[in-house]
């Protein structure tokens, strides 16, 4: 454990990582890597059972809710480094990401900085900053990650592309028979595996190069959609059925809902972006989508990763 030990603090104590974000998909890939790596983990859930597995295996969970900051209090006492995932994946329309995203995100920001946290990294969107003035959902994250750098504590932002949950979307259209794709099909993704993300993390927890820099990057395999619902196709042992539908369907069903959800309109033209551009970061990691959509063929109609 040589290589975690906090330099600062004499090197006698291992670094304490505070996980936000811990039951979410990539968070809670990444709460298990860095248990198994050997740092002390502590993990925020509004729902402590929900991370019992963890708990058991000698991660400290942290009962509280992110919107409500007087349930924070000590949060971040004698952690060195804080991963945060925390963010607001769906159509509903409350709560919003202004209430998640940035103002839930700040408010782990505020305690880490009167605890005197020295490291503060965050799971941003791929290519967020350039687009944040025409795609506003994604406005909230930006303007967090806008207060992150200017906090004083060192900064690392991960822009990942899609990870493999997405892919799984696609897989579970091919083995009902057939796969919609808005667009074309011809827009390039290298998806990541969030177990691959998580040993970003630790590399760039101990790299110390890695503090203020942002890091856009993928997974190991730059496909189309069309390649890749293909490939699922393929894994389950089927003839391709794929359906292009054009992208104005989207565009126009966020319209309708807007008046209504603005939240539900937003993260569709989010997603209507995402499926018709290219997302490619540098490849990392080594988990292939076709060994994951193998695997999952392999599985019961209802098996998850
Ligand atoms: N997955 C991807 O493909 C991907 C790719 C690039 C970037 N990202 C970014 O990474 C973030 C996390 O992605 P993910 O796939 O891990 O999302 P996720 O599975 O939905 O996890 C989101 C996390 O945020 C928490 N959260 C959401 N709303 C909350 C609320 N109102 N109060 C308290 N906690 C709340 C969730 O807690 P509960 O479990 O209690 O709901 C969960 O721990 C996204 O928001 C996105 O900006 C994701």
């Amino acid at each position: 454990m040589d290589n975690i030990r906090d330099e600062e603090d004499g090197g006698s104590t291992a670094r304490r990582v505070l996980v936000v974000g811990a039951t979410g998909y990539l968070g809670s890939h990444i709460v298990t890597h860095l248990r198994r790596a050997g740092y002390p983990v502590r993990a925020l859930a509004r729902d402590p059972e929900r991370l019992a597995e963890e708990r058991e295996r000698g991660v400290e969970v942290f009962a509280g809710q992110v919107t409500r900051p007087e349930t924070l209090d000590g949060l971040c006492d004698g952690v060195s480094v804080v991963v945060s995932t925390l963010g607001v994946r769906s159509l509903a329309r409350k709560p919003t990401p202004w209430e998640v995203d940035y103002q839930g995100n700040l408010n782990v920001l505020t305690r880490a900085r009167q605890a005197g946290v020295r490291h503060f990294i965050f799971m941003g969107v791929l290519h967020g900053d350039e687009v944040r003035s025409r795609i506003p959902v994604l406005e909230p994250r930006e303007r967090f990650i806008d207060a992150l750098r200017q906090s004083g504590i060192a900064w690392t932002i991960i822009r990942p592309t899609g990870a493999f949950n997405d892919m799984k979307a696609i897989f579970d259209q091919a083995r009902r028979g057939r796969v919609w794709l808005f667009g074309a099909g011809k827009a390039r993704i290298n998806p990541i595996h969030p177990a691959d993300l998580a040993v970003e993390v630790e590399r760039y927890i101990e790299d110390a190069s890695a503090r203020n820099t942002t890091y856009d990057i993928g997974g190991p395999d730059i496909l189309s959609y069309d390649e890749i619902a293909r490939m699922a196709f393929n894994a389950l042992g089927k003839t391709p059925h794929i359906s292009h539908l054009a992208p104005w369907i989207m565009d126009a069903t966020s319209q309708a809902l807007k008046p209504f959800n603005p939240t539900g309109a937003g993260f569709l033209r989010f997603f209507r972006w995402v499926i018709t551009s290219d997302m490619v970061g540098s490849p990392r990691g080594q988990i292939h989508l076709r060994d994951f959509f193998a695997h999952l063929a392999s599985q019961n109609k209802d098996g998850t990763d």
